[in-house]
């Protein structure tokens, strides 16, 4: 019988309010709801070949076999594509990406993106943009939002069938760039599957959950009108909101290292003289400064005083996943 393949690619994206605890491990239903960019500039691409000659899945990350703990991660979310489509075959995954994985930039995002649309169309699903999404959402929460492109909403909803991502404005509506600052390229020691469980153990988390349909509500109403300053005020607000309820877990994760807050530090202080720059940080040290163009080059300026030799990535507004 013969191998049935599709290639697909994602795109990472960078959260503006953001997801942390689930409030159905399981499912992967979100505590929170949440918003993001998807970045053009980053990109993983996942081919997916099911065929009856293997005996089990096999992936390979950027041509090398991966551990026993990523295989299984991805033979569960192939598992959940065999269930719909009625394939029973094995699948040989080839995963390409060409940024640094697992260290805090949303590699599972566009991975499990583009893993859950090629999986899809090689096993003959013909699924909507909503359904895809909230598959992808099963093998990363953050996954649901590289389904599509621009700035998307990923909804906390009632059950599986609810929590999906929708588009919130197209990546033409505005057009922020993001310099991406890799303090430490490496994988993240504690990884946000483990992260997102111990979350409730923080007595802020309950806080910030609640108040998250205010941040939303600000964020959307920021973004449709373009609004930097709001923008920033906010997305600062819940980046600093997350790492809080982070290092109050149990146990404590501090992703934050010096050269992480002395960035923070510098844009926050090149906002107060007038640069439309601001700052988000994920589950890692890396971060995330978000600015208008024309404000990148002071951006640029600031961080090369700070280091000369700091590892930069540039992103910019792009399109949700696609087949290739
Ligand atoms: O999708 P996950 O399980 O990797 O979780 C993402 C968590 C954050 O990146 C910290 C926040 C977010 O909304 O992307």
């Amino acid at each position: 019988m013969r191998v049935r393949e599709a290639v697909a690619a994602a795109h990472p994206n960078i959260a503006l309010v953001k997801y942390w605890g689930n409030r159905d491990p399981a499912l992967r239903i979100p505590s929170n709801g949440s918003i993001s960019l998807t970045l053009a500039g980053l990109k993983t691409q996942m081919r997916v070949g099911f065929d009856p000659d293997l005996e089990r899945d096999r992936l390979l990350i950027n041509q090398v076999p991966a551990e026993a703990a990523a295989l299984q991660r991805v033979s569960r979310q192939l598992d959940l594509i065999r269930n719909e489509a009625a394939v029973r075959a094995p699948a040989i995954v080839h995963s390409d990406t060409d940024f640094p994985m697992a260290a805090g930039l949303a590699s599972s995002a566009a991975a499990f993106a583009a893993l859950t649309l090629a999986g899809c169309a090689a096993a003959g699903l013909k699924l909507g943009r909503a359904e895809l999404s909230a598959l992808a959402r099963r093998g990363s929460g953050s996954a649901a939002r590289s389904i599509f492109g621009g700035y998307v909403e990923l909804v906390a909803g009632a059950d599986a069938a609810t929590s999906v991502a929708r588009p919130l404005a197209e990546a033409e509506h505005w057009l922020l760039i993001d310099l991406i600052v890799l303090i430490d390229p490496n994988p993240k020691p504690t990884g946000s599957t483990d992260g997102h469980s111990s979350a409730q153990t923080s007595p802020l988390q309950a806080a910030r959950v609640a108040d998250a349909p205010r941040r939303l509500q600000a964020c959307r109403e920021a973004v449709l009108a373009r609004d930097f300053e709001r923008l920033a005020e906010v997305v600062e607000q819940d980046s600093d909101m997350l790492h809080a309820v982070m290092m109050t877990s149990s146990p404590a994760l501090h992703y934050w290292q010096p050269s992480s807050l002395a960035i923070m530090s510098m844009v926050r202080s090149l906002r107060r003289a007038g640069v439309a720059a601001c700052y988000t940080v994920d589950a890692g040290p890396n971060v995330h400064c978000l600015c208008l163009p024309e404000a990148e080059p002071r951006l640029r300026e600031g961080l090369e005083q700070l280091s000369p030799d700091l590892w930069i990535l540039r992103a910019e507004p792009g399109p949700g996943a696609w087949l290739v």
